[in-house]
This record gives C-alpha cells, structure tokens and sequence, in this order.
C-alpha cells in the first residue's frame, strides 16, 4: 500500500490503543491480527510443546513498530521485536530525518544459498575433482529430484563447485567441499538445502570412493547479498565529516568495527526475531562477511560526496517468508503482514536498509551529543521497573531518574531505588541530589 507520510507523524505520542488501531488500520489487520499483536490471544504452549524441546513457558519481548522509513520509495511500518530501550526510538527518528532530505534505497546480489558436502581426508584430490566436474549435471539432478516442491516453485540447486583445502593438520593430506548452490525462492533455505547435502552424500561416495564427512549448509551467504544505500542532502559539514570519520574509526580498528556492527544489528535482529527468522545465522554470516579480508572490518561505508553523505551496506541475509517457523509463529505471520511484503528477497532488503539507517542514528549521536543522553533517558523505564515501581510508578519515577540524569549526567539502579522509596514516603521526588535525601 502507499502511505502518506503523514500518518507517520506523531505516531510515538499516540496512546497505545490508538497507535495500534493507525497501524490495524494502515496494514490491513484484522481483529484476529491485532488480538495477536497484543496478546490477548496467546500463542499456545500446547503449540510451543511442538516447536522446541521441554517447553516450560514463554519469554515476552516487546514488539513495537518503527515508522518514517521511506525504503525504494515505499513509506512502512517495520516491526521489531527488542527489548534494548533505544532502538525503534533511534530508528524512527533517524528515518525520518533522511526522509525529509534523502532516500533510501535497496538492491539484492544473488539468490543462492550454500549447502557444504565435505570429504575429510582426500588421496587423489585431482581425481575426486574430475570425477565430481564430470558428473556435475548428474548430481544436480539428484539434488533436485529431492526438493520437487522448491523446483516447482521455480527455485533449485542451480551449480556445483568443488574447492580443494589443505587439511590443517600437518597430515599433507587435502580435503574437498563440494558446495551446492541452491535458490531457495522465498525460504531461508536451511532445512532443504540440508536435505539435499544429505541425499547426495551416497552417491558421492559411490562415484569418488571416499568417504564424505560433514552435510551442511553454510551460514556464510556470499552469494545471496543485500544492498541498501542511504543519501541525505546538504548535510552540515561537521556532521557529515564525523559520520565518515566515526566510519574511518571502525576501519582502523577491529573493536571499534564490532561495535560498529553491533549497532547495525540493532537493526536487523528485531525484524528477524518478529518476522520468526534465525538471526543467529544472520549473525554469524554477517560477521564472518565482515571479516572476509582477513580483517575484520565495519559491514557499512560513509563518505561525503560534495554537500552529501551517502551510505552503503552490503551483507549476506538467507531469510524466509516461508517455511520454518514464519508462517507457524502467530506473531511472525502479523509482522510479515505490517510489512506488507511476501517475498525473502523483500525482507532481506528491508533489513539492510534498517540496519545501515540504525548505524547511521548510531553514528549521529556518538560523533555530535554522544550515546548516553538519549540511550539512558530511554532507559530510566528499564531502571525504574528493576527498582520495583508498579505500573503507576513508573512514569514519575522515569521523570525524576531524567531530571536526576540532566544534572548528573548519569543514572543507576540504586538511584532508582532512592527515588522509588521517597516516592513512596510522600517526600519530594524531583530527582535532584538534595530533594530525595
Ligand atoms: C548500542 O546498542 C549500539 C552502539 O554502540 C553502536 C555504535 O557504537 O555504533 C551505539
């Protein structure tokens, strides 16, 4: 659907009930999608029983929406579901600054997933090479002939390659990695192209007469890569210049470039865990990318050009609008809904554009007023509920915890306690040092 930006606008002040009847509304949600959303109808841990082993319950996180983000010209909501207090807040306001001098823009690079069938400990490494070459096309047909529902959706295992690796052993022996590259279509793939490794792994061994080893997909995606980029126009000089600088900074360094990383993310796990993806893959693949130099290194570049800062990430993401448990968890199927998306690709693309524009927020704030104030106002709620206070307490406690950071310029559990218990004594809670002594 295209969306008026304006229906973005003030969404954060908006009390709960009408902020989720906006976004019922503007996604199409019905009563059904919204008594999900909320909880009022609760994922059943008799289904839960079905998902995991000794299923004793469930752990809440909150999901909220991230609004502004104006991707490939389409205004959406993009929900995540987090508990780090500053994130949707840093993510909304951050895309709403580029939306109203620059655009966001998304490309994919690849469709092919990896699937690994390794032989261990190889004699004649040339002679297993030759024999795989030359039985290439038989192999991709077996491949196939196991997945007849992803072919007939028009996806497959498309190539065959086989790489050569000296076993680290000192042994002097080579081992071989038959990769098959698979297009999953709108699946994250993992389970099929598993299937697939497994199915051929007799034949293999029949044809090479060694033995194969480990069957498994690899979470290093390279070849299926999304792209997005950010532009904003006429940025102040100062604030463009430490963008590229904060940048320069994680190029240099590995432990900056983590936490670079990190913070981008902060993006991109949220939507994972709320559209039901596996973001310890995504993880895993994005920073093994990241270190595909030999070094690792910041997954996104800013540079000014003339007036402009432009932004890139590039990052492999295997994700799924179907299969594993995005359309079985409740939830995972509303988010998809909210995005108003059905394809991997699209999914993967937004979660790049997320990421690179979390980054962006991220990098704003460390190279102008620094992370703390905004993080730690947010997260005044975190320390007041740790303190204890009930769900009428909170807000004044969080006000008094803000006024306690203004002049303090930090705030901590204890602090929230004093402010909890002279709150509760009826003495003045402004949050200055002298007025809850
Ligand atoms: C905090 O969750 C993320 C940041 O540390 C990212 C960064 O430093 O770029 C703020």
């Amino acid at each position: 659907m295209n969306r008026d930006k304006s229906e973005m606008e003030g969404f954060h002040r908006l009390p709960r009930q009408e902020r989720i009847g906006r976004l019922a509304r503007h996604c199409d949600l019905d009563a059904h999608d919204v008594e999900v959303l909320t909880g009022e109808r609760q994922f059943s841990l008799d289904v839960a029983e079905h998902l995991i082993e000794n299923v004793v319950g469930f752990f809440p996180i909150p999901m909220g929406v991230a609004t502004h983000f104006e991707i490939d010209g389409r205004l959406t909501y993009i929900p995540m579901a987090v508990e780090e207090t500053s994130i949707i807040a840093a993510a909304s306001a951050t895309a709403k600054w580029i939306t109203r001098n620059g655009c966001i823009t998304t490309y994919s690079r690849g469709n092919l997933i990896i699937g690994q069938v390794q032989l261990p400990s190889v004699e004649q490494p040339e002679r297993a090479r030759q024999i795989l070459h030359d039985n290439r096309d038989l192999l991709i047909g077996l491949a196939n002939a196991c997945v007849p529902g992803l072919v007939a959706r028009g996806g497959g295992v498309r190539d065959l390659a086989v790489r050569t690796l000296d076993r680290p052993d000192g042994s002097g022996r080579s081992m071989l990695v038959i990769h098959l590259l698979c297009d999953p279509c709108d699946a994250m793939g993992a389970n099929l192209i598993n299937q697939v490794c497994e199915a051929l792994k007799p034949r293999i061994e029949e044809l090479t007469s060694e033995k194969v080893g480990l069957c498994i997909l690899s979470n290093l995606v390279d070849g299926k890569l999304a792209v997005a980029e950010v532009v904003v126009r006429n940025i102040e000089p100062t604030l463009g210049r430490g963008i590229e600088e904060a940048t320069l900074f994680a190029k240099a360094d590995p432990y900056r470039a983590t936490t670079h990383n990190k913070g981008i993310l902060n993006g991109v796990d949220p939507i994972l865990i709320a559209t039901g993806n596996d973001w310890r893959a995504v993880e895993a693949g994005a920073h093994a990318y990241a270190a595909r130099s030999g070094t690792y290194q910041p997954l996104s570049d800013w540079r000014m050009h003339g007036s402009d800062l432009h932004g890139r990430i590039e990052l492999p993401l295997a994700v799924g609008t179907v299969g594993g448990v995005t359309r079985v968890h409740p939830t995972a199927k509303v988010a998809l809904k909210i995005l108003g998306i059905s394809h991997a690709d699209e999914l993967a693309r937004i979660c790049a554009a997320v990421g690179l524009v979390q980054n962006l927020g991220a990098l704003k704030a460390l190279s102008t007023v620094g992370i703390v104030k905004g993080h730690m106002q947010l997260h005044a709620a975190n320390l007041a509920i740790a303190a204890g206070a009930d769900i009428h307490e909170i807000a004044r406690v969080r006000e008094s915890l803000a006024e306690v950071l203004r002049v303090e310029k930090t705030i901590n559990l204890s602090r929230a306690r004093e402010i909890l218990d002279a709150l509760r004594g009826g003495r003045v809670v402004s949050g200055t040092p002298t007025s809850i002594s």
